[in-house]
């Protein structure tokens, strides 16, 4: 049986030019769906085999005679597109220094995105790894300031609503169930940050979304790896980066839409999908001056 995803219960289709395949055996090699394998020195073909053809695409990438076509699962021929020059990829160096430079930016210059820069950003999200092709990340674009200001009030208002269950007393009946840890941050983080933004809104502040003039809640289907989402929402932010534009992931949305159907229905956000990340972007009206060294809570060798 084919792996089921949100897009897809079916295998790829694997054809191969047998009067090309010289079988070298190489496509078998990078195979893990395990449908592709060698036998005496032949090439076969068996779909039976652990998940059959799942659309990775490897196999095609790697044949040197370009004698294998995949199609079904979101993919086809048309997906083979030639490597960049080595020359145009970037090197450590290079890739550190967009990490290194990058800030979370949640101060925006007045000034709209445009529309090229975010088809670049989404074409960069496409590159990423999923847990299982073809991809089932979504993205909602919030394409303008207005936009995102009416996606904000709409947050707020179950911001609002949600209140009570972060109250004092609330969070004192709950910490049976959920620990000490879910406790702490409720009193430390969740419960004053809905205060903050509350306040905030009361003089006119948006400290949800900081007024940005883009957003993109990044989401994906029940079957995904909850990671994909994750995943995404950072090769949008190194994109974002290159472009010149400012970003930050915003995570506590997702916590109010997942519970809100309304938010769901008004943008068409499909019910059972699992939450994921928003990140806003926008030209940053605050010149950083500085990097960061930062250090991980724990790097272990085993
Ligand atoms: C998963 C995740 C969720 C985040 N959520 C928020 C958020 O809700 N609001 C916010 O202002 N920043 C948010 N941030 C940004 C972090 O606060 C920021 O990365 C951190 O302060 C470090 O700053 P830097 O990104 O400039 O190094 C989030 C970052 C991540 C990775």
């Amino acid at each position: 049986m084919a792996i089921k995803t949100g897009r897809t219960d079916e295998k790829a289709e694997i054809l191969i030019d047998r009067e090309k395949c010289t079988n070298c055996g190489i496509c078998a090699e990078v195979c893990k769906g395990a449908p592709l394998f060698m036998e005496e020195g032949k090439l076969v073909i068996d779909q039976s085999s652990v998940f059959g053809c799942i659309g990775c695409g490897h196999c095609m990438c790697v044949c040197p005679q370009e004698c294998i076509t995949i199609s079904g699962r979101d993919m086809s021929a048309d997906d083979v597109i030639s490597l960049p020059a080595k020359e145009n990829r970037a090197d450590y160096e290079r890739l550190y220094s967009l990490m290194s430079a990058r800030r979370s930016i949640r101060d925006f210059k007045d000034r709209e995105v445009e529309p090229e820069l975010i088809q670049r950003i989404i074409e960069a999200v496409t590159t990423a790894p999923m847990g299982l092709p073809p991809s089932d990340v979504e993205i909602l674009v919030l394409d303008s300031r207005q936009k995102v200001r009416e996606f904000t009030e709409d947050l707020m208002k179950m911001v609002k609503k949600s209140r009570w269950m972060f109250s004092p007393l609330v969070n004192i009946i709950m910490r049976p169930f959920f620990g000490r840890e879910y406790f702490e941050s409720v009193e430390t983080f969740i419960r004053p940050a809905i205060d903050i933004f509350l306040e905030g809104k009361a003089q006119g502040h948006d400290y949800l979304l900081y007024g940005a003039p883009l957003a993109m809640y990044f989401h994906s289907s029940p079957y995904a790896d909850p990671a994909d989402s994750l995943v995404a929402a950072t090769y949008a932010m190194l994109a974002a980066e290159s472009l010149g534009l400012g970003s930050c992931m915003i995570g506590t949305p997702a916590y109010f839409i997942k519970y809100s159907k309304k938010i769901k229905q008004k943008y068409d956000l499909p019910l059972k999908n699992q939450p994921g990340i928003v990140v806003i972007f926008g030209y940053p009206r605050i010149k950083y001056r500085k990097a960061l060294k930062r250090r991980l809570a724990k790097v272990t060798y085993v």
